[in-house]
């Protein structure tokens, strides 16, 4: 399965949502999930994203991997996107800046 990764966290540009062809990724305040249960691995959204946050959970480094159970666990509760909208004004401001794992919105 693919993950969301921290990188995503106040970037949030939805490049991702309109590629995946089972539309499982799940929108929060200012992150993105995808259901690890409903991504069927095509790998369409990975380079997608500007802010590169999305991996194969195969290659997630290792202060990554806590977002396998962040994504599963969000997903269950966060409403589906299936449709790109536009970024937060200042994402490109946020895109790479380190340690936003503290940031994000539930
Ligand atoms: Fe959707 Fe494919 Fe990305 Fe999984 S890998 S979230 S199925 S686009
Ligand atoms: Fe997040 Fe990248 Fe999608 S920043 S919303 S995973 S395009």
């Amino acid at each position: 399965t693919f993950v969301v990764t921290e990188n995503c966290i106040k970037c949030k540009y939805t490049d991702c949502v309109e590629v995946c062809p089972v539309d499982c990724f799940y929108e929060g305040p200012n992150f993105l999930v995808i259901h690890p249960d409903e991504c069927i691995d095509c790998a369409l959204c990975e380079p997608e994203c500007p802010a590169e946050a999305i991996l194969s959970e195969d290659e997630l480094p290792a202060d990554q991997e806590q977002y396998i159970q962040i994504n599963a666990d969000l997903a269950e509760v966060w409403p589906n996107i299936a449709e790109r909208k536009d970024a937060p004004a200042d994402a490109d401001e946020w895109n790479g800046k380190p340690g936003k794992g503290k940031l994000l919105a539930r």
